[in-house]
């Protein structure tokens, strides 16, 4: 599989729910580098504000949370029996909490906020510091790694991504519709594109990987293919 030698960052952006942070785990797995899910730190700041009652609707007690996000922590480990990423916000494991619907309609009107990317950011930059890391989001090769030697911009339809992320919510037993998912994609794809601060855009020389119709393996099979070039 090529010469491994160098330790690269690999920054991989995209819509929401297309299946980047899978890919991204089995990326990381098979190089043996750190997996960071950018997108589940700015879920666990939106719990933050949730559990300590600074949102209401769509409407985010700036004020306040710019003083109680000092206390913000969040880790992650592994679990190495389940093989599965766990969140930790300020000690507390959050894992489940961070992906339900009343989360995800939320975490948009606060990852919005300047501050609060401004924190994340200096975080995971700091997380990758020394390369040997996958991180999957929006903003991973515009802003966090903007020399990243490897960029990914993974898009499917909204159809297909709504389909798949029903079908997980209904297998992990909770009712939902369809339409309700297919419209939290649509307005996550517009709040993400449209927001004034690091909205999703492809960087520049970032290879597009549309997986509406790619299976799990042939995603891997492209991603190591493009690694091993990069370590040529
Ligand atoms: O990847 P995800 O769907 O779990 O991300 C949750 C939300 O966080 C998403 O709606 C947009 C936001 N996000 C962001 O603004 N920047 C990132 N780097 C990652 C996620």
């Amino acid at each position: 599989m090529g010469n491994r030698t160098k330790k690269l960052t690999i920054a991989i952006d995209g819509h929401s729910s297309c299946g980047k942070s899978t890919v991204a785990k089995d990326l990381a797995k098979v190089l043996g580098y750190t997996y960071i899910d950018s997108g589940a730190m700015y879920r666990s700041v939106t719990l933050f504000c949730m559990v300590n009652d600074l949102i209401e609707g769509d409407y985010v007690n700036e004020e306040k949370l710019k003083t109680s996000i000092q206390d913000f922590t969040v880790h992650f480990t592994f679990d190495a029996a389940n093989q599965r990423y766990i969140t930790w916000m300020n000690h507390q494991e959050v894992e489940d909490k961070i992906r339900t619907l009343a989360v995800s309609n939320n975490v948009s009107a606060v990852s919005k906020i300047g501050f609060v990317r401004e924190k994340l950011v200096k975080l995971q930059q700091e997380m990758g510091k020394n390369g040997g890391i996958v991180m999957d989001g929006r903003d991973i090769g515009t802003v966090v790694f903007p020399n990243a030697e490897l960029k990914i911009f993974m898009t499917a339809s909204a159809q297909v991504r709504a389909q798949r992320r029903f079908d997980e919510i209904k297998a992990a037993g909770l009712e939902v519709s369809f339409q309700e998912v297919l419209d939290n994609i649509e307005k996550r794809d517009y709040m993400d594109a449209n927001r004034e601060i690091s909205p999703l855009r492809k960087a520049d020389d970032a290879v597009i990987l549309d997986n509406s119709y790619l299976t799990k393996k042939e995603q891997l099979d492209k991603l190591i293919e493009l690694v091993n070039q990069r370590n040529k």
